[in-house]
């Protein structure tokens, strides 16, 4: 009879007696950290214990990890706290002293780390800690002792978690248990700085001051997470698959914390969307005027950071999952690893993803002026048409009343067809031209994709000697469905057989910026 708990691989129950929740942040975090700190010297110490062969790697990793969870507890706002732990010893941070003295620079950057922190909290490992420095011939650092009233106990994770009791299915089943209960630890800070930040949006007025740094924390500690869970890279498979069979395809899937995180991170943003819908701003607004908006920016900026580190997250996690189970593999809820690249791939904040598109096609409007000029110069001038302009007013108008009705009807084969094959189109006249089929149906796109409707009409077509100028003007729906009016007047040149050679627009584009 196998004695470990489920939860111990997957949820965070078993820990869960440590943490204080939100209500004391500060608390949380101090504990959570150190929580963390003990599971992976414990972990390191049973591996360095074992003598596994090769280990070098992975203690590497893990070290790196170490070093990486004092770097966040440096950045939790510890100011010489009231509360601190009692005087302790730490069994598991002893570990450090099996390994050999050629990893003494990752020690004195550890330990370095450590004693920055207790200058601004008490820890009660000092002597240990400077022991340990003694160890490995580093200089003991200076102590500050702080005299502080409310002490709390050191969390002592073997007795909690009964690790000395639990019996392993193999080698690798302590590895992963280990880096679920660190990643929950950590998903247990990020929720509660999120949960800070909502507290400041519900209780006074946004600013950057008060909640950047939080954001920050819950940047880096996503950043973090999606380093520690390549840890299991390092197990070996053919000792892994006999625990994952056992657990019969759960997953971290199953993390309550990681749903609560993104849950959470919605539900904030949908609380500054309501805000700045109440200044009535929106977010391309926000982009196009930074000076402006110079509070709301960096809050979007911060969204965006955040979104970029949660993916980061499911990215790193979407290449473990594949290395370890192969890509058609599917788990306890019933996805499989390929449809995990979904949560990488689509926005969180959609709002953001689209004022950024909105703002990426009315920019293209407004400086449509000097669209592909720099990459014009070095194309040089466009080659004239060999051929020449027809005389045949059938093939003219046939060409013309074509053209128009293709892009009011969005019929991208029709339009491009009306082309000769190295016929172009220059919109508006000084551009970069789309030369060629493939090019013009690029142009193509972009009308449909901007456009939700369009009607295009010619006012008045004037048959010249080597051209036909026609004058038109368009009604149309932007695809964010403003209205919108323009005109232009346009010089096409046709060939014998009816194809367009050119295209020529003379108008304004930002004319339609400013309507957006
Ligand atoms: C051997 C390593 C791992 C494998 C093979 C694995 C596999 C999977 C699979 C198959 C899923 C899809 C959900 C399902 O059907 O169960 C999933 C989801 C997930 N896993 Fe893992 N996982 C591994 C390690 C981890 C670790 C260390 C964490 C850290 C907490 C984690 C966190 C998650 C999360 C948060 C999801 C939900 C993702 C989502 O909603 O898209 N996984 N995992």
């Amino acid at each position: 009879m196998k004695k470990i708990p489920y939860n111990l691989y997957i949820h965070f129950d078993e820990l869960s007696s440590f943490f204080k929740g939100n209500t004391n942040r500060k608390e949380n975090f101090l504990i959570c950290g150190f929580v963390s700190v003990e599971l992976s010297t414990y972990l390191m110490g049973s591996i360095l214990k074992t003598k596994e062969k090769n280990n070098r790697d992975k203690i590497s990793h893990i070290l790196q990890g170490i070093e990486t969870q004092f770097k966040l507890l440096n950045s939790c706002d510890f100011i010489l706290e009231e509360k601190g732990f009692k005087e302790s010893y730490s069994k598991n941070i002893e570990n450090l002293k099996l390994l050999d003295h050629s990893y003494s620079g990752v020690i004195d950057r550890i330990t370095t780390s450590y004693f920055e922190l207790s200058e601004k909290v008490k820890i009660g490992l000092d002597d240990q800690i400077n022991k340990i420095r003694d160890y490995f011939f580093l200089v003991k650092l200076p102590v500050k002792r702080l005299d502080i009233a409310d002490q709390i106990e050191y969390p002592n994770i073997i007795k909690e978690l009964k690790l000395d009791e639990l019996e392993y299915f193999n080698s690798e089943d302590e590895m992963f248990m280990i880096t679920h209960q660190v990643s929950e630890c950590w998903f247990n800070i990020a929720i509660n700085e999120l949960k800070t930040i909502d507290n400041i949006f519900e209780n006074s007025a946004i600013s950057d001051d008060k909640i950047g740094h939080h954001f920050k924390v819950v940047y880096e500690t996503l950043l973090y997470l999606a380093d520690n869970i390549l840890l299991l890279e390092h197990m070996i498979l053919a000792d892994y698959h006999p625990l994952r069979v056992a657990l019969r395809g759960a997953s971290g899937g199953q993390s309550q914390q990681a749903y609560e995180l993104f849950y959470i991170s919605k539900k904030l943003f949908e609380k500054f969307l309501k805000h700045i819908e109440s200044d009535n701003i929106n977010i391309v607004q926000i982009l196009e005027n930074p000076k402006d908006n110079a509070v709301l920016l960096p809050i979007v900026n911060h969204f965006t950071n955040f979104e970029r580190s949660l993916k980061n997250f499911f990215f790193q996690h979407y290449v473990l999952t594949s290395n370890i189970i192969g890509s058609q593999s599917f788990g306890s809820i019933g996805l499989d690893i390929v449809s995990l690249a979904d949560k990488f791939v689509e926005p969180i904040f959609k709002e953001i993803d689209q004022a950024k598109y909105d703002l990426t096609l009315k920019t293209n409007y407004q400086y449509g002026n000097i669209s592909g000029i720099l990459i014009l110069d070095k194309e040089g001038p466009t080659p004239e048409n060999t051929e020449v302009h027809t005389t045949k007013i059938d093939a003219i108008n046939t060409a013309v009343n074509g053209y128009f009705d293709a892009i009011s009807s969005f019929d991208q084969e029709k339009w491009v067809d009306l082309f000769s094959e190295n016929g172009y189109m220059e919109d508006p006249v000084g551009s970069r031209p789309y030369i060629g089929h493939q090019q013009l149906a690029i142009f193509f796109k972009g009308v449909i994709r901007f456009f939700s409707e369009l009607s295009m009409t010619i006012e008045s077509k004037h048959l010249e000697e080597d051209s036909v100028k026609i004058i038109w003007k368009a009604k149309a729906k932007s695809f964010n469905g403003k209205e919108i009016l323009f005109n232009g007047i346009e010089v096409f040149k046709i060939n014998n057989n009816g194809k367009i050679m050119s295209a020529q627009v003379e108008w304004d584009p930002s004319i339609i910026a400013k309507q957006l």
